[in-house]
């Protein structure tokens, strides 16, 4: 299970690589007004999808627990005219849930989820989210994976049934080829709605949710988005194709002998909350290992999401899943999938870069980004050649084939054309030069990507590539070479602010630091900056912290090998849920068990066993420690010592106890007290934020948790 868990981890960063997928909520009208019963044909147009939950069903009325059991309970919700007449009453049922969630999603009057709230066993309902598509993805990006490939010390993902919901996919992609990949495990039970032949070991199930039991038809991808993240998380072997490190010649997704399991739930115009539920529900009776969503909504309490509900389903039986948080944009609080029992991965594009700096021969230089960064190209000047010299638009593109010799050049290729980001480096790199400038395109302003490009190169925005070719034509031997610097968080003027303020704090739940990772490739959790607050010092990272030897990416092998795990189990989340005041019947819509919160030691958010901390410091707090444990498992060597490297917020105090981890077992586990306490200065230099790191280090492990603070009210 555990390599599961870093499979998902790997995966699911790379989902954020170059694409996002962000989706905000429409929330359905709220203001329908409650009218007198009306005609049928207004009564039909009032309706809409509810999705309703409901408690488990007394078991002395059901003998076996069939669907059609559930089902028939279900029904019994149904008003009473509807239900008088099996014909009117079949299309009103949308879907009905019997895994993740107890209840179902209909088509309702308001008028009729009102007469439902007197019923036994009525939990709650609310109008189905309907979660649009904002697709900020190239369309390029087909075809070519961001390529990481290979990883040592894993069995490429050999066994692992991932699930993907989203738009559906392109089976005929050779990402989707099972060369290689062995027949699905036994315990597989899904289907493969796709013409019987299209279906294969890769592709091993292909359904498709939208609309309810109705419609269906084949799971066709007609966006785009979703053929990507598959063959992102588990796209087979493509050989012939351009990446870079260990993979050199052959592009795969993350694990390239996993299997796939697509669920579509989108089209271009959003994804409906009660078939992503509806799609959960059977993914987990399919036998998924893994569950991906690249999409979700604005915050809403865990009790009234339907993702945050599936997903509570899922980790119940062991699954493993993980969502993308969302672009959100520089705005705070505005992160979808905040539950702590789902991996929420930033697709950071803000405030993170993967610098790669262009020095001019005058001196000057331009940022811009570069995924792979060679650790010993010389910052000795090379000749600057513009691509486009010969008067060619295919050549100013870098298209295949377009250069002439440019041997030991660094050589200016402007983006689009139809040619991708990382071809035009391939052409380069076989033209015989040294690295490449990409500059933007009017219409591309400065957005820029860190690409894993084949040959030492810089992505720049459009002002900066004018600038660059203003100097190209203002000598005669123009030059330039390249920076490389690493992960950089924040644009160094607010460094406290930056590194979270896209997507953080959480509105659900503001104890929990989400998101958990950020792409591409740079997890939070083994990411975070060094600097000392003193405003002098930048805040890079060292290079070498977060890129693995060569690959110049995060060490899969590593990630797979932890060292320590924060292990948390289903029924740890109930007394967080009861922290979080909710009512016991809201924590039944999530649990789909009883609890009763009175006999529940309730904890603090911020005290969930979660590897990482969300500290907020109220007005009232500010002289007051806060203490919060955590208990780590060994997973690494028997016999291993773990010493604490404390990293502490800015104008806070801390402590921890003890401050050395001494393991003699394989699984012992240990539990660590940490004590946070504002100095008198907190918050009083108007920046509400601060950020640090814990973090236990041994001779072969580094186990870093982050640390955010929130000055409240100050
Ligand atoms: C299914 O496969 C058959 C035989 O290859 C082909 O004739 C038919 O067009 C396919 N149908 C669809 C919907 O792709
Ligand atoms: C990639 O493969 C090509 C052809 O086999 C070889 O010439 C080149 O040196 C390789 N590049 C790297 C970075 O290994
Ligand atoms: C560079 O010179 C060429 C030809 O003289 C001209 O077309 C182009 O606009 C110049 N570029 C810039 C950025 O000045
Ligand atoms: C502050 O910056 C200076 C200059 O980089 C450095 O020498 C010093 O160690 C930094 N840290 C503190 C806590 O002053
Ligand atoms: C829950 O209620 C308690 C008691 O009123 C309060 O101290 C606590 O802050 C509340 N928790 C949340 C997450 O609102
Ligand atoms: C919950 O537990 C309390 C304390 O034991 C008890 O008084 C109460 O009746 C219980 N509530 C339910 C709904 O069972
Ligand atoms: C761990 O250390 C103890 C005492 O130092 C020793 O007895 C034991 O054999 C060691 N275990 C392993 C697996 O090395």
């Amino acid at each position: 299970m555990e390599n599961k868990k870093f499979l998902a981890f790997q995966i699911i960063y790379l989902l954020g690589l170059s694409f996002m997928l962000y989706l905000s909520i429409a929330v359905a009208n709220e203001e329908a007004v409650l009218e007198p019963l009306a005609e049928t044909n207004e009564e039909q147009n009032n309706m809409q999808t509810y999705i309703v939950w409901v408690k488990k069903p007394v078991q002395k009325y059901f003998f076996s627990k069939s669907h059609e059991d559930l089902e028939s309970w279900y029904h019994t919700f149904l008003p009473t005219t509807i239900a008088s007449s099996n014909q009117l009453k079949k299309p009103r049922m949308v879907h009905a849930y019997r895994n993740v969630a107890t209840g179902f999603a209909a088509k309702l009057t308001p008028e009729e989820v009102k007469a439902m709230e007197n019923k036994e066993g009525f939990l709650s309902a609310h109008p189905e989210q309907i979660l649009p598509l904002h697709t900020t993805h190239s369309p390029n990006f087909l075809g070519l994976h961001q390529g990481l490939g290979v990883w040592k010390g894993s069995n490429y993902g050999e066994g692992v049934i991932i699930g993907v919901l989203d738009t559906g996919i392109s089976p005929d992609h050779p990402s989707f080829s099972d060369e290689g990949v062995a027949p699905p495990p036994a315990k597989w039970k899904g289907k493969c709605d796709f013409n019987g032949t299209v279906c294969n070991n890769k592709l091993i199930g292909a359904r498709n949710f939208q609309g309810g039991q109705t419609t269906g038809g084949p799971p066709v991808d007609d966006e785009g988005h979703g053929t990507h993240t598959s063959s992102t998380a588990a796209g087979n072997f493509v050989k012939g194709a351009n990446v870079f490190g260990m993979a050199n010649g052959t592009a795969s997704g993350m694990a390239p002998y996993a299997h796939l399991a697509i669920y579509k739930v989108c089209s271009e115009e959003g994804c409906a909350e009660g078939d992503i539920l509806a799609a959960l529900d059977t993914a987990v009776e399919d036998g998924v290992d893994v569950l991906s969503l690249s999409l979700g909504g604005a915050s809403v309490p865990f009790y009234a999401d339907g993702i945050a509900i599936g997903a509570f389903g899922a980790i119940q039986k062991g699954i493993f899943v993980s969502c993308s948080a969302g672009n959100s944009g520089p705005f705070y609080a505005s992160l979808a999938n905040e539950a702590p029992w789902i991996l929420t991965v930033g697709a950071s594009t803000i405030d993170r870069s993967i610098k790669a700096t262009a020095l001019l021969g005058n001196g000057a230089e331009y940022d811009g980004e570069s995924l792979f960064q060679p650790k010993d190209f010389s910052s000795k000047l090379l000749p600057l050649v513009y691509a486009g010299a010969n008067g060619k638009q295919s050549s100013a593109f870098c298209d295949a084939g377009s250069l002439g010799n440019v041997e030991g050049a660094i050589v200016l290729c402007e983006r689009g054309g139809g040619v991708a980001r990382i071809d035009k480096g391939a052409e380069v790199k076989r033209a015989g030069g040294a690295a490449m400038i990409l500059v933007n395109a009017e219409t591309d302003g400065d957005s820029t990507l860190a690409d894993p490009h084949v040959l030492p190169a810089t992505h720049v925005g459009y002002v900066a590539g004018v600038k660059i070719k203003a100097y190209l034509n203002s000598t005669s031997s123009p030059a330039a070479t390249i920076l490389f610097k690493g992960t950089v968080i924040g644009d160094g003027l607010a460094p406290k602010i930056t590194s979270f303020s896209s997507r953080g704090p959480s509105i659900a739940s503001t104890g929990i630091l989400k998101p958990d990772i950020i792409g591409p490739g740079v997890s939070i959790l083994a990411a975070w900056p060094v600097s000392v607050d003193n405003g002098t010092e930048d805040e890079t990272l060292k290079p070498a912290d977060i890129f693995a030897t060569g690959a110049g990416h995060v060490n899969p092998s590593k990630a797979n090998d932890p060292g320590l795990i924060y292990d948390t189990k289903p029924e740890d989340y109930i007394p967080y849920l009861c922290g979080l005041n909710y009512t016991d019947e809201q924590i039944q819509v999530i649990t789909q068990q009883r609890v009763n919160c009175s006999q529940v030691e309730a904890i603090p958010e911020a005290q969930l066993n979660y590897p990482s901390f969300s500290i907020i410091v109220g007005s009232s707090e500010d002289s007051k420690s806060q203490y919060y444990t955590r208990t780590v498992k060994n997973v690494g060597p028997a016999n291993s010592t773990y010493n604490l490297d404390l990293f502490v917020p800015r104008n806070m105090g801390m402590s921890v106890n003890p401050e050395v981890l001494k393991f003699t077992e394989v699984n012992q586990e240990i539990t660590f007290e940490a004590e946070f306490f504002a100095e008198d200065s907190a918050g009083k230099d108007g920046v509400p934020f601060a950020q640090g790191y814990l973090r236990w280090v041994s001779d072969q492990h580094s186990v870093t948790s982050p640390i955010s603070v929130i000055f409240a009210s100050k």
